[in-house]
């Protein structure tokens, strides 16, 4: 019984965490053929949800006594990290860099890289 609850929780937060990562990507895709490009809430709360679901994964999952990457997490902790405060300090700037605007987006992707292949 409690197993299974831990189980659900696990699956809510990595679904949740799928939409994070889809907000914070399709935030960016979105504007990729704009002139000017913004970091927009999509971005924002995407980053955020990613930092926060992420931690709580990694809870969950050491609470099933399951075995965690730690160097895997701590690579992605400290990517998204950046994503979230490039995000965070640019929320209300009218128009960011493309070299900002493709950092995120290549940060973005590489975290799903790492999550994905590692
Ligand atoms: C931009 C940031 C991030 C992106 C794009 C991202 C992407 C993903 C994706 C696509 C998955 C599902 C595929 C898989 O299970 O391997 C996943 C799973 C996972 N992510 Fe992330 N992630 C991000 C940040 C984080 C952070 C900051 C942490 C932890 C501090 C984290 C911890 C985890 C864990 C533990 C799983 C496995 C869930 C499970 O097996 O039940 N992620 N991530």
């Amino acid at each position: 019984m409690k197993g299974s609850f831990v189980d659900l929780l696990r699956n809510l937060l990595v679904f949740i965490h799928l939409l994070g990562f889809a907000s914070l990507f399709g935030g960016a895709f979105v504007q990729v053929r704009d002139d000017v490009k913004v970091v927009n809430a999509a971005m924002l709360y995407g980053a955020l949800v990613q930092v926060l679901s992420g931690l709580l994964l990694v809870g969950v999952i050491e609470g099933q006594d399951a075995p965690v990457d730690n160097v895997k997490v701590a690579v992605k902790l400290a990517v998204a990290l950046v994503i979230a405060v490039l995000c965070w300090v640019n929320r209300r700037k009218e128009g960011i860099p493309g070299g900002l605007f493709g950092a995120i987006w290549l940060l973005t992707t590489a975290n799903v890289g790492v999550a994905v292949f590692w």
